[in-house]
């Protein structure tokens, strides 16, 4: 099915995240025919580009993923762009003049989307512009996309919400968090609730504890200046990991429209248990990765890297023990741990199911394995449950034996990038896999009292060598409740 006529104006069109993944994507629309002929899109930024600088910008982004990109030319034609003061109303009122033209051109009957990939602080001002300055003046839909982060904390993200919401209805955000766009993050509610194996045992009674582990092998790259005011919990935890938590814990919602879903998830964020001061220290570990080694190649320090403070107190690494205080939680602890510069670039879901009430098959050498479901996100798609069955032979021997479905390796399937799918889903108004106001706040707040404690007191940093899996402390976390992470490779 095809979207709506609209115009995209994109914000920050000479910036990374553009070149990496907006323009791949809108691309991919445009080639499954999801994109309508009546679209354009305007690029705005504050470089002096022309419309052919940006089209060959474009192009190359496009071919740099896409090697057979047929029709790109047709695709950059449908690219404009506007050199841009942000904090200027003169250049508000050229690139109303700019929008309205192309309204006529392309028949776009006034809907438009402003999608902020760019720095934070302007969010704001610019979302006060398109209204004063008249951008959203006209008949069709008005929708504003905007990139993370969403704030600073709870007082900064309320204040950014009210400037923004004086221009845009909540119906019309789409606050991004591109885990919610990945494929097997979207599965989860389908694993749990279309399938009656699971959700019979989704719960205290049947799960012993749910771990999710998001590591990545890179460090923070040229990203040190904004890293530095952000870190792993800001950066990682606050957004992408409470989500996942959200999606693992919410009640089945009673239709599946964007308002039943996050209600269900703003309940389970409710639900977490407030944790304050020198509790922290028993369900929060925060790591800063020193200098490592990977196959021989040395790794940086933290505090080597470029823009970072030689004597930085910024947390890569956090892992954090949650509890959900409600029927269905109460007593199972949730294992979150996510860091830069670990073993390897990963995200997994392991849900570890209680013991069989006696183990029949035990015997001095080996103890039966608990069931697992494992939820693959990312590098690999797919899910694996652990199960345990009899040894071959004459023997009542147990042995551990998996089933694993691989998402990759259906054929013909090549999943969509995140941003492609999130593109899709604004241009047709579906805001399902976009974080609403109230999700947020819960994330902040549950956050802040982490970070302002974190702040005030100095770390004992570096405490883990790039190239590992964290610092002991986040074992610790697990093994005092009797439990441990299980490997994710
Ligand atoms: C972003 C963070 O939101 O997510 C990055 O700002 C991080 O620091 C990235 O690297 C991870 O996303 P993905 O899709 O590569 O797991």
């Amino acid at each position: 099915s095809e979207t709506p006529a609209s115009l995209i104006m994109i914000f920050g069109a000479t910036g990374d995240l553009a070149k990496r993944k907006l323009y791949p994507s809108l691309y991919h629309l445009f080639r499954k025919g999801k994109l309508a002929e009546h679209f354009a899109v305007v690029g705005v930024a504050r470089r002096p580009w022309t419309n052919e600088v940006l089209r060959e910008h474009v192009k190359d982004s496009v071919l740099s993923s896409i090697h057979d990109a047929e029709d790109i030319e047709k695709f950059i034609s449908h690219f404009y762009y506007q050199s841009h003061d942000v904090t200027d109303s003169q250049s508000y009122i050229q690139l109303k003049d700019l929008a309205n033209q192309l309204d006529q051109k392309y028949s776009l009957e006034g809907n438009r989307i402003f999608y902020l990939a760019m720095a934070p602080e302007f969010f704001g001002t610019i979302a006060e512009h398109l209204k004063i300055d008249g951008l959203t003046d006209t008949d069709g839909f008005h929708r504003l996309v905007i990139e993370k982060p969403f704030g600073h904390d709870l007082d900064s993200a309320i204040q950014l919400n009210k400037q923004i919401r004086n221009v845009f209805s909540e119906n019309d955000i789409y606050r991004i968090d591109h885990y919610l766009g990945k494929e097997m993050v979207q599965n989860i509610e389908v694993i749990r609730f279309a399938n009656a194996i699971f959700e019979p045992q989704w719960n205290n009674r049947f799960i012993s504890n749910i771990q999710i582990t998001s590591s990545e092998m890179l460090g923070v790259e040229e990203r040190g200046g904004y890293y530095e005011t952000s870190g792993a919990l800001r950066d990682m935890f606050q957004n992408h990991m409470l989500q996942m938590v959200a999606l693992l814990a919410m009640e089945p919602p009673i239709r599946l429209t964007p308002k039943e879903i996050r209600s269900e998830k703003v309940k389970v964020l409710s639900a977490l248990r407030s944790i304050e001061n020198e509790e922290i220290k028993d369900y929060f570990v925060r790591g800063q990765y020193g200098p490592g080694e990977d196959n021989g190649q040395q790794l940086l320090g933290y505090r080597e890297e470029m823009n970072v403070n030689p004597d930085s107190n910024t947390a890569t690494f956090v892992a954090g023990k949650l509890m959900i205080d409600n029927f269905r939680w109460a007593g199972v602890p949730f294992y979150i741990r996510t860091g830069k510069r670990m073993t390897e670039k990963s995200t997994k879901i392991i849900i570890q199911f209680k013991d069989v009430p006696m183990n029949l098959y035990y015997n001095s050498e080996k103890k039966l394995a608990p069931n697992l479901l494992v939820i693959h996100i990312q590098p690999e798609e797919g899910i694996t449950l652990h199960l345990n069955a009899k040894q071959s032979g004459q023997t009542m021997e147990t042995t551990p034996v998996k089933l694993n479905f691989a998402n990759n390796d259906v054929a013909g399937l090549n999943t969509p990038e995140a941003y492609e799918k999130l593109l899709f889903d604004c241009l047709r108004g579906d805001a399902t896999n976009f974080t609403h106001w109230d999700e947020v706040a819960l994330s902040w707040n549950f956050v802040d009292k982490i970070s302002n404690f974190w702040e005030n007191k100095k770390a004992e940093f570096p405490n883990y060598p790039a190239g590992s899996m964290g610092p002991e402390a986040a074992d610790q976390l697990l093994e005092k409740d009797g439990f441990s992470w299980w490997p994710v490779s």
